[in-house]
């Protein structure tokens, strides 16, 4: 890599999903996938700008096309769903992918100007432990599927690669990225209102 290529900087993260709840309270889905991930990157934002041109790459899904944030149930559970069962830890699971590409979003916006450029990826369908939590019966049903249809881990580090990796992407600051090219999210992904809400609610939930 030739020294003008910018040095760009990565979140590789811990992705779950399951019932519980942090430490914090917060439904799993939405505690580790959204809240910590923001909090974090809140946290490393100065840092980022005084080392521009730096990239952010959050890993979203393309299951946030299933997902929705519930303002009111957040406010009143601390999470995104009612319930503990498989069905509702894989909407928790959407609904969080969902947030992270309002993240992505916002943050975009929020960024203009400053030579620091965010992305969210599809990675693919990725054999990975994603479902080391969930229960037993779920894992004997999806383990043969994934041997045989799922990304290996290389293979699923792809489209996160480019968007770390490829030149000239700045401009599209904000995007959401799968099969390492630009795609469309859900209509609600790119809702600026709704992403605008969800980082106002997230900063007072994470605090700041
Ligand atoms: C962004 O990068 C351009 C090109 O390198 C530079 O001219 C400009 O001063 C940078 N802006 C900021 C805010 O760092």
């Amino acid at each position: 890599m030739n020294e003008n290529v910018s040095k760009p900087y990565v979140f590789v993260y811990k992705c779950v999903i399951g019932a519980g709840r942090t430490q914090d309270g917060f439904g799993m889905e939405f505690g580790v996938n959204h809240l910590g991930h923001f909090l974090l990157t809140l946290l490393l934002l100065d840092r980022l700008k005084q080392c521009a041109p730096s990239r952010i790459v959050t890993v979203t899904s393309l299951l946030h096309r299933f997902g929705d944030v519930d303002f009111a149930l957040l406010d009143q559970t601390k999470d995104l769903v009612r319930g503990e069962n498989s069905v509702t830890r894989f909407m928790a699971y959407c609904h969080s992918k969902l947030c992270n590409s309002l993240f992505t979003r916002e943050l975009a916006n929020r960024l203009e100007g400053t030579n620091v450029s965010c992305f969210c990826v599809h990675p693919g369908v990725v054999r990975t432990e994603l479902g080391r939590n969930s229960q037993w019966w779920m894992n004997a049903l999806l383990t043969p599927i994934s041997r045989l249809f799922f990304l290996d881990p290389e293979g699923g580090a792809q489209t996160t690669l480019h968007c770390v990796l490829q030149e000239g992407l700045e401009p599209l600051s904000g995007r959401y990225f799968s099969r390492c090219s630009v795609a469309q999210g859900s209509a609600k992904s790119r809702d600026d209102a709704l992403a605008k809400k969800l980082w106002e609610v997230s900063e007072r939930l994470a605090g700041i």
